[in-house]
């Protein structure tokens, strides 16, 4: 290990807290406890699996991630989880029917003990849901306070040295930028205090009350939330890291893979349409046009970014980019996806790309969420508060600033997060090809 007095050590327990305890966090949760049981393997997580390249010339070796920086082990997670229908873990992912009991069962009393908080909640923002484990509305400023003082419970009842806090919870309707209210921090705090319900998503309220705590905090869905000058600015003050939105798990992974090949090879795109077909409890609260626009604006910047139609217009300036979701009950968790990519070449000869990708959206989304609590931890221990532009790799719409371009290429991507904890470890950043 390399000494790095810069880093703390992750010593002690890491308390995880999960807003939402659906589909997605439940298989989270289910294979942790399975991985730290020896009965399943965690395939998916870097942290758990990869191996990376630390130094150039002579001095170049492979190490794992955490032989190159301190993370938290399996064993020193404490999960917990909030949400509007009471149901443990176990219920939880019963319902969701990703995992075979099989695959269950062994963690069963582990489960059956992660018993959901009440949640902050509001119906206008999700009209498809309608649960009752709920807090009562005391107005956004008195909720987000009810949040802190479950999060410093917990701290305190598990015994745990630090927490983060993740939103896997479902996808919020649209909400616009408000200069008014979203761009300082003063102006955020008097919209939550006079109650503007509708400026102020429930899932601001966690992502204050997580920034206040001093706990890193992730946006899993395309909301607003943290991603706003207010946020951003509260984050650095608190010196607490944020990162966001949505994770980048099946159709729009291939997507930033797939649009900097052709980018690569300069040949031309004319259109690109992307539908999906979803069965499970997301594709219903997708399923609502007004959740639905987040999840659109949040897909659709992808490939114009990549692939720059202001410095190659005859290539890429008036792409047709069309992304649909289709609530189609049965399939469940089983997403498909397809992909028609109109494209030209030599002469502007049109060809096609056909993909058609059947996935399971929980199982590729929960080794996201355990490298992005792990990471996230990791730079709370680095000081390195503010938007964590390094973990975009994991994201469909990264966070940046209102002057800044995003970074969509999954490989540059992963090159960032490769140099962010290379630096961490105390090696340096570097272009190297591995
Ligand atoms: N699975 C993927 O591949 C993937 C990829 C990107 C983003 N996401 C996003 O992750 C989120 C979770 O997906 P899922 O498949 O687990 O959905 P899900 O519907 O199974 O679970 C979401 C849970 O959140 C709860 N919830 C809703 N509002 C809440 C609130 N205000 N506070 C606490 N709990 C609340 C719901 O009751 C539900 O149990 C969704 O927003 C989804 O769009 C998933």
């Amino acid at each position: 290990m390399n000494d790095n007095k810069q880093v703390k050590p992750a010593n002690g327990k890491l308390g995880v807290l999960c807003v939402g305890l659906g589909a997605v966090t439940s298989t989270f949760i289910t294979g942790v406890l399975m991985a730290r049981k020896g009965l399943a393997q965690p395939v998916g997580s870097l942290t758990q699996l990869a191996s990376m390249r630390v130094g150039k010339g002579d001095q170049k070796q492979y190490k794992k991630i955490n032989e190159i920086v301190s993370l938290s082990n399996l064993n020193d997670l404490v999960l917990g989880a909030w949400d509007i229908f009471p149901d443990t873990a176990y219920e939880s992912a019963i319902h969701a029917e990703v995992l075979k009991e099989k695959d269950i069962n062994p963690v069963k009393e582990e489960l059956q003990a992660i018993k959901p908080m009440p949640a902050v909640f509001d119906h206008n923002f999700v009209k498809r849901l309608n649960g009752t484990h709920i807090k009562e509305d005391k107005g956004r400023w008195a909720l987000m306070e009810e949040l802190r003082t479950d999060i410093r419970n917990f701290k305190q009842a598990n015994g745990c040295d630090r927490i983060v806090v993740i939103w896997a919870a479902s996808t919020e309707i649209y909400v616009p930028l408000n200069k008014e209210v979203h761009y300082s921090i003063e102006a955020l705090e008097k919209a939550m205090k006079s109650n503007d319900k509708e400026n102020i998503a429930p899932s601001m309220c966690y992502a204050y009350a997580a920034i206040a705590e001093g706990c890193p905090f992730i946006m899993g869905a395309p909301n607003l939330c943290v991603d706003t000058p207010a946020m951003w600015d509260f984050a650095e003050k608190h010196n607490v890291p944020i990162s966001g939105k949505d994770f980048k798990t099946g159709q729009t992974m291939m997507k930033t893979v797939l649009a900097p090949a052709l980018k690569t090879r300069m040949l031309g795109l004319n259109g690109w349409f992307s539908t999906n077909i979803l069965g499970n409890r997301d594709g219903e609260v997708l399923d609502d046009p007004a959740n639905f626009k987040t999840k659109e604006v949040s897909k659709l910047s992808v490939i114009e970014t990549i692939l720059d139609g202001e410095e190659y217009p005859n290539l890429y300036k008036n792409i047709f980019h069309k992304v649909r979701i289709n609530y189609y009950p049965p399939r469940g968790d089983d997403k498909e996806g397809w992909d028609n990519l109109d494209i030209y070449g030599w002469m502007g000869y049109p060809m096609q790309i056909k993909v058609d990708f059947l996935c399971k959206d929980s199982i590729l989304a929960a080794p996201l969420l355990l490298d992005l609590v792990l990471l996230s931890d990791l730079a709370s221990r680095a000081g390195k508060g503010g938007i964590q532009y390094w973990l975009s790799f994991y994201l469909k719409s990264p966070m940046h600033k209102l002057d800044e371009k995003p970074v969509h290429d999954l490989f540059e991507q992963f090159a960032m997060l490769k140099n962010a904890i290379r630096e961490m470890g105390g090696y340096e950043a570097d272009q190297e090809i591995d």
